[in-house]
């Protein structure tokens, strides 16, 4: 359960955000990767991070195998396990943005209501939700991590895809078919959308 702080009184920053975009030369947001295990929403994540730290953007790449080593340790993969998952994630994710960073968070994030409610934390046209369409054949044929065969012969229960549920996104700000297309035309994709959109420099690519 989640409980509200009592007793706490906020302390507002003398340093703004708006401070530290302007340092940075460039926007903050969340770049919310979403998808099936072995969609490469972590790849990716990278890839473009990789694009705009060679673009001098100040970014940070969190992802679902890292945060569950330490901040989210104690979460296994229950429905339960995973709402508060994002919601930790989103909150991490808010902090970074108010820290003037690009943060780009991979975690497969299969409940709508979950990823809504990030979008909702933040202000409006901050949250870039990209769907990382591959297809369950696809990711299950990659199969990196040998998970989805555990999956299939029940050795891991309440996977995504085959035993628990993943529902994709009604209306991302991208979609990206990481199934289909390569790498860099996905990582070009997101970039183009962030150029576009304001958040860096155009004539910075
Ligand atoms: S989420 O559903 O809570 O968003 P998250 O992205 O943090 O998941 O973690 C997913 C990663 O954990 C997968 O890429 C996979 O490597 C691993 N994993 C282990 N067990 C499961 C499972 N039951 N379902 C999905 N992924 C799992």
């Amino acid at each position: 359960m989640i409980m509200k702080s009592s007793n706490v009184v906020w302390h507002q920053s003398t340093v703004t955000r708006q401070n530290r975009q302007e340092q940075n030369g460039h926007l903050s947001a969340i770049l919310w990767f979403t998808g099936l295990s072995g969609a490469g929403k972590s790849t990716l994540a990278h890839a473009v991070e990789d694009a705009l730290c060679k673009m001098n953007c100040r970014t940070f790449v969190i992802d679902g195998d890292n945060i569950r080593h330490g901040l989210c340790a104690d979460l296994g993969f229950s429905s339960e396990d995973r709402v508060e998952n994002i919601r930790r994630i989103g909150e991490v994710a808010k902090l970074f943005t108010e820290a003037g960073i690009i943060v780009l968070s991979a975690f497969i994030s299969p409940f709508r209501a979950d990823r809504d409610r990030v979008r909702e934390l933040v202000p409006e046209g901050d949250f870039i939700e990209i769907y990382c369409q591959a297809s369950l054949e696809v990711c299950e044929g990659r199969d990196v991590k040998g998970l989805y065969k555990k999956a299939r012969s029940g050795e891991i229960p309440n996977f995504t895809g085959i035993s628990s549920p993943y529902e994709s996104p009604e209306e991302p700000e991208i979609i990206v078919k990481t199934g289909e297309d390569s790498l860099e035309a996905c990582a070009q994709q997101v970039i183009e959308f962030l150029q576009v959109r304001g958040i860096v420099q155009p004539t910075s690519a």
